[in-house]
C-alpha cells in the first residue's frame, strides 16, 4: 500500500526494488504505473502504451527511448515524448527519491480535452484513422459540442487542399447533418468517418492560400454578382475567388452570398453531374454549423470547383438525339412570367403527384412546359425543386438491377443534385436557382433507361414483425451482397408496421456507418433523410428511404475496415485489454499449427 508523504507525491518502490536496467510495476493511487531504472536514474510512465495499451514494462530501454514490444512506437523515457506520431504520446510522472525511496506525483494535472483536440488536428494532418477515432472518442465522452470537432475538420480542409472543396468536406457535413439522426453512441463513429475524409482528400496536397479582397471600396455586391459569373464564364479561378473573397468582406449576408454562388452554379447545365451545385449547398450547410465568420475561406475554397467544372451542353448525352439545351433555354426565359402568374395563386398547389408522373415520361419539352405550368399554378420554387426531388427518388426505386453496376451512380448524382437544388432553394429562393430545378427534371429524363424494366415500388406483404426485429433484419440483409429489393421491401414493411421514422433511418444510419467510407451512399443516405424530413406523412417520404436502403444495399457489404479501427478505437477507451485476446488468439493459433 502506498504512503502519502504530501500531496500528491505518494511512495512507490525502495530504490533497492528496482534494479539498474530493470523496471518495477506499482498501483498508485489509481495508476498503473511502471518505474524504470535506467543509467542510475528513475522515471516512472503510464504503463498502458497509448497506441493499442500493451504493458510497457515488457517493452525494451535503450538510451533512453522506450520501445513498445507490440507495433515497436518509441518515447523518450524522460518526457513521455514519442517519436510515432500513430502512437501518441505516453504519460510520465515526475519522480523524486527521499532517501532510498522512490516518490511519484501522480496528480500532475492534465487537459486532457484540450489534448484530444490537439490530436484530432494531427490525426487530420497525418491522415492517422485511429488516432481520429480515438480523439473523437474522447470528445464527445467529455460532452464535447460535436460542431467544435466539425469546424476544425472544416478549417483543415478548406485551407490544407489546394483544388478546394471536395469530397472529404463534403462527406464531413453530411456527417454533421447525419448526428441528429443517429443513435447517440454512433455519433462519434459519424464524426470519425467526416474527419477521416478531410484527412484522406487532403493528404499529399499542397495547401491553398487564399486570395485577398478587393480594396474596401468594392462594396457593390449587384456588381460583384455580375463579376463573379463573368469570372467563372471564362473559367478564371482567381477572378472568382476575389469576387466572393470581397462580397463576404462587404458584408453580404448569408442568403445574399448563396444567391450569388448558386446563380454562377447554375449559369451552365448540370455542372460536374450536379457535383459543384451539390458540394455549393454543402458549404453553405457547413457554414451553418461550423459558424459564418469561416465564410471567407470556406467560399474561397469553392472558386476552383466553378472555373473547372464539366458543363453538360459540351456533353452528347445533353444534345443528343434530343438537344435538351435550347429547350431548357426556352424554358428559362419563361420563369419570371410564370412565377408572376402564380404569385396571387399561391398556397394551394397540389398537383405534385401528377407532375413526378410527367417528369417520369419521356418528352422533355413536356416536362418543361410542365414546370412551368405548376409554377404558373401557384407552385413555389420550393415546391417544384421537392417535386422534382421525388421525381428523381423514384428513379433509385424502380431502378433495375439488370442495369450495369455504375449505373446506380446515375441516378444517384440527379437525387441528390435536385435535392440540392431544393435545399438551396429553401435557404434563398434565387431565381437563377430555379433553372436548377429544370436541369433537376432534365437529368431525371435522361436517366428513364435506368428503369426499363422498371422495378416496381415494393407493396407490404409478409407477416408483421416489431420494429427490432426489422432491425436486425436490416443488418443481416446488408451482410449479404446484392439484397437490394428485399432492403426496400423492408423499409416499406417495417413503416406500414408502425416503426418510428427515427428508429429505422437510425438502423439506416448505422448500416451505413458499419460499411467503408463510400462517398455516394453517405450522399445518397443524408439527401434521403433530408428529403424525407420535407415529405414525411407522404408517400414520397416512404420512396426516398427506399431508394436510400436499396442503394446501400447494392453497396454492402464492403470489408468494414473503418469500422474495425473505430472498434479497437472504442474498445480502447473502454480499457479493455486488447493485447490479452490477441496474444490468446496466437496461442490458439500456435497450438492448432503444432497439432
Ligand atoms: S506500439 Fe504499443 S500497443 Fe502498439
Amino acid at each position: 500500500m502506498p504512503t502519502t508523504l504530501e500531496a500528491p507525491l505518494v511512495r512507490a518502490a525502495s530504490v533497492g526494488d528496482v534494479p539498474d536496467g530493470g523496471s518495477r510495476v506499482v498501483q498508485l493511487d489509481g495508476h498503473t504505473i511502471v518505474i524504470f531504472r535506467h543509467q542510475g536514474a528513475f522515471y516512472a510512465v503510464d504503463n498502458r502504451c497509448p497506441h493499442m495499451g500493451f504493458p510497457l514494462d515488457r517493452g525494451s530501454v535503450k538510451d533512453c527511448i522506450l520501445t513498445c514490444h507490440w507495433h515497436h512506437a518509441r518515447f523518450d523515457l524522460a518526457s513521455g515524448g514519442t517519436f510515432d506520431p500513430w502512437a501518441d504520446d505516453v504519460r510520465v510522472f515526475p519522480v523524486t527519491l527521499r532517501g532510498d525511496e522512490v516518490w511519484v506525483d501522480v496528480a500532475r494535472p492534465d487537459d486532457l480535452v484540450a489534448h484530444q483536440r490537439m490530436r484530432a488536428r494531427e490525426g487530420m494532418e497525418q491522415n492517422l484513422p485511429l488516432v481520429l477515432a480515438k480523439a473523437v472518442i474522447h470528445l464527445l465522452d467529455r460532452r464535447e459540442n460535436p460542431a467544435g470537432p466539425f469546424r476544425a475538420g472544416l478549417e483543415f480542409g478548406a485551407r490544407n487542399r489546394r483544388e478546394g472543396w471536395g469530397r472529404g468536406l463534403t462527406t464531413l457535413t453530411c456527417m454533421a447533418n447525419l448526428l441528429p439522426r443517429l443513435d447517440p453512441e454512433e455519433r462519434p463513429r459519424a464524426l470519425y468517418h467526416g474527419l477521416g475524409a478531410v484527412a484522406s482528400d487532403c493528404e499529399g496536397e499542397p495547401p491553398r492560400f487564399g486570395l485577398r479582397a478587393l480594396p474596401e471600396s468594392a462594396t457593390d455586391l449587384v456588381r460583384i454578382k455580375r463579376w463573379l459569373r463573368q469570372f467563372v464564364e471564362v473559367r478564371d479561378a482567381e477572378g472568382a475567388e476575389r469576387c466572393i473573397v470581397s462580397a463576404v468582406r462587404a458584408g453580404a449576408s448569408s442568403r445574399q452570398l448563396a444567391d450569388m454562388l448558386f446563380a454562377a452554379a447554375t449559369d451552365h447545365r448540370y455542372l460536374s453531374s450536379g457535383h459543384l451545385l451539390d458540394f455549393t449547398n454543402k458549404a453553405f450547410e457547413a457554414l451553418d454549423v461550423g459558424g459564418w465568420d469561416l465564410a471567407e475561406s470556406v467560399l474561397a475554397s469553392m472558386a476552383q470547383g466553378f472555373a473547372s467544372a464539366e458543363r453538360m451542353e459540351e456533353s452528347n448525352a445533353w444534345r443528343n438525339p434530343v438537344d435538351l439545351v435550347p429547350i431548357l433555354g426556352r424554358a428559362f426565359e419563361g420563369i419570371p412570367a410564370a412565377l408572376e402568374i402564380g404569385q396571387g395563386r399561391r398556397g394551394s398547389w397540389s398537383a405534385g403527384p401528377a407532375l413526378v408522373d410527367e417528369l417520369l415520361a419521356d418528352d422533355p419539352q413536356s416536362m418543361a412546359e410542365a414546370l412551368l405550368g405548376a409554377l404558373r399554378q401557384g407552385a413555389t420554387e420550393v415546391e417544384l425543386a421537392g417535386t422534382v426531388v421525388q421525381a428523381a427518388a423514384r428513379r433509385i426505386a424502380h431502378f433495375h438491377t439488370s442495369n450495369e453496376f455504375s449505373d446506380w451512380d446515375t441516378a444517384l448524382h440527379t437525387f441528390t443534385f435536385a435535392n440540392a437544388v431544393h435545399q438551396g432553394l429553401r435557404r434563398t429562393p434565387s431565381p437563377e436557382l430555379v433553372r436548377g430545378v429544370f436541369d433537376a427534371a432534365a437529368s431525371v429524363y435522361l436517366d428513364r433507361f435506368l428503369n426499363v424494366p422498371s422495378i416496381p415500388i415494393p407493396e407490404r406483404s409478409g407477416t408483421i414483425k416489431d420494429p427490432e426485429e426489422r432491425v436486425r433484419e436490416l443488418d443481416e440483409l446488408l451482410d449479404r451482397q446484392q439484397r437490394v429489393n428485399e432492403a426496400g421491401a423492408l423499409v416499406v414493411n417495417s413503416l406500414h408496421e408502425g416503426i418510428e421514422p427515427g428508429q429505422l433511418m437510425a438502423a439506416l444510419g448505422r448500416a451505413l456507418l458499419r460499411e467503408d467510407r463510400n462517398f455516394h451512399t453517405i450522399q445518397i443516405v443524408e439527401a434521403a433523410f433530408q428529403h424525407y424530413q420535407f415529405a414525411a406523412g407522404t408517400p414520397a417520404a416512404t420512396v426516398a428511404l427506399v431508394a436510400a436502403a436499396r442503394y446501400l444495399a447494392a453497396h454492402a457489404p464492403t470489408a468494414r475496415a473503418q469500422g474495425q479501427t473505430y472498434e479497437i478505437a472504442r474498445r480502447l477507451h473502454r480499457g479493455e485489454r486488447l493485447h490479452e485476446e490477441a496474444e490468446a488468439a496466437t496461442t490458439l493459433a500456435t497450438r492448432a499449427v503444432s497439432k
